[in-house]
């Protein structure tokens, strides 16, 4: 059991404040996503989408990584084998835990990004409109975010490591939203167990093996410790 490969979505940072997307006062039921997150929204509206995530950028900051994301960060200090951790949250909570091995297929709050040139650069606490690219001087630059309708981050790494899993665990996410919903479904394909760590049974729950129902902060330090105790 040496290779694992863990999906998070928006409820392994529930418990550290930050809004999911579908469930009661998810994000989605007070803004229209067409607004926020689509390339059309930006086009039409860049001030409304820079205030979005100016605001979502000012919660993550003031947020503090829970107990599930620094179990993943102890697991990942004693597994045998390989981790990945593929996130499809834009907050740095992982990182923060001291989790190292982290891709984001939907891009993170602290990067920028240059609609004109492709360069990235760290973003500000607030991105404004007049702020120009640093490297070609375009403006508005827009938060280095995937938006719906565009392709995600580091598909090919993600898919050769599901590809080569013996376990693929997800966490805290609806199953609602391709690519990531199908990665179990992937991951089964070649022999990896599926396990799905989440507060209510997800839309994908019939691709897992098995489905622990709970708050992540207790469920995800309560698997790991069960890891580490097989482990020896
Ligand atoms: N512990 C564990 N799971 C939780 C908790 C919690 N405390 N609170 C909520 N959840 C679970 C919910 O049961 C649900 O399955 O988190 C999930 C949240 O689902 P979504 O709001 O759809 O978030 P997510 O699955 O991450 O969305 C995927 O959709 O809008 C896009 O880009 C956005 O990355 C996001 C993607």
């Amino acid at each position: 059991m040496k290779r694992l490969v863990i999906l998070t979505g928006a409820g392994i940072s529930a418990e550290s404040g930050l809004g999911t997307f579908r469930e009661k006062d998810g994000l989605w039921t007070r803004y229209d996503l067409n607004d926020v997150a689509t390339p059309r929204g930006f086009a039409r509206n860049p001030g409304l989408v820079l205030d979005f995530y100016n605001a979502r950028r000012a919660n993550a900051r003031a947020a503090c990584p829970n107990a599930a994301h620094v179990a993943l960060a102890e697991l990942e200090a004693f597994w045998p084998g390989e981790m990945l951790i593929v996130t499809q949250n834009v907050d740095d909570l992982h990182e923060r835990a001291g989790s190292q091995s982290i891709l984001h297929i939907h891009g993170g709050l602290e990067g920028a990004l240059c609609a004109a040139c492709d360069h990235r650069w760290p973003a500000p606490a607030e991105m404004r409109l007049a702020d120009a690219c640093p490297a070609c001087g375009h403006a508005p630059a827009r938060p280095d975010i995937v938006w719906f309708g565009e392709y995600p981050y580091h598909m090919q790494q993600i898919e050769a490591a599901l590809l080569r899993a013996d376990l693929f665990v997800a966490i805290g996410t609806s199953g609602t939203v391709y690519p990531a919903a199908g990665f179990a479904e992937i991951a089964a394909r070649t022999g990896a167990d599926c396990l799905e760590l989440n507060a209510e049974a997800s839309a994908v729950a019939p691709d897992f093996d098995e489905v622990r129902l709970g708050p992540a902060s207790r469920i995800v330090p309560e698997w790991v410790a069960e890891l580490r105790a097989a482990l020896g």
